[in-house]
């Protein structure tokens, strides 16, 4: 396939690329920028490993496909931390123990991040169907709901 231009902003920096029109912004984001925090489980929209952030959606990577994110800011795992300084998010994860394989966590951190932020915490019900599209198969789902609890008040 021809490479087709994409200029887009990850993380706050510009990247000005050529891409092949099918290749995944999940692809784009591992195997291009090296920013392999986004994780591949499904590849089919099933699991939310590959959330990222566009423009300050959600959205699983693996089905929106790089060209498709011409001129949009793009926001990954790597780009939560200040610096040295962990998002809340993050620190709430670790406190709570939010995970024990740690492999879907990127995804429910970004997915947490955008629950409290669409304001989707009204109970632990609430919180729990928001989250419902990021599969963690050690189970961690209780300790990822207080880590958005406490991130929330
Ligand atoms: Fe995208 Fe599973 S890898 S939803």
């Amino acid at each position: 396939f021809e490479k087709i231009p994409l200029e887009l902003t990850v993380n706050n920096k510009v990247y000005q690329t050529t891409v092949e029109p099918r290749v995944t912004l999940l692809d784009y984001l591992r195997e291009e920028l090296h920013l392999t925090g986004t994780k591949k489980g499904c590849d089919h929209g099933q699991c939310g490993a590959c959330t990222v952030h566009v423009d300050g959606q959600r959205v699983n990577s693996c089905l929106s496909l790089a060209v498709m994110n011409e001129g949009k800011k793009i926001t990954t795992i790597e780009g939560l931390a200040n610096g040295e300084t962990l998002h809340p998010m993050q620190a709430a994860f670790i406190k709570h123990d939010g995970f024990q394989c740690g492999y879907c966590t990127p995804g429910q951190i970004m997915s947490a991040v955008a629950c409290v932020r669409e304001g989707h915490t009204g109970s632990r019900a609430e919180i729990s169907e928001y989250m419902s599209g990021n599969i963690c198969r050690c189970g961690a789902y209780p300790n990822i709901v207080d880590a958005i609890i406490e991130v929330k008040e």
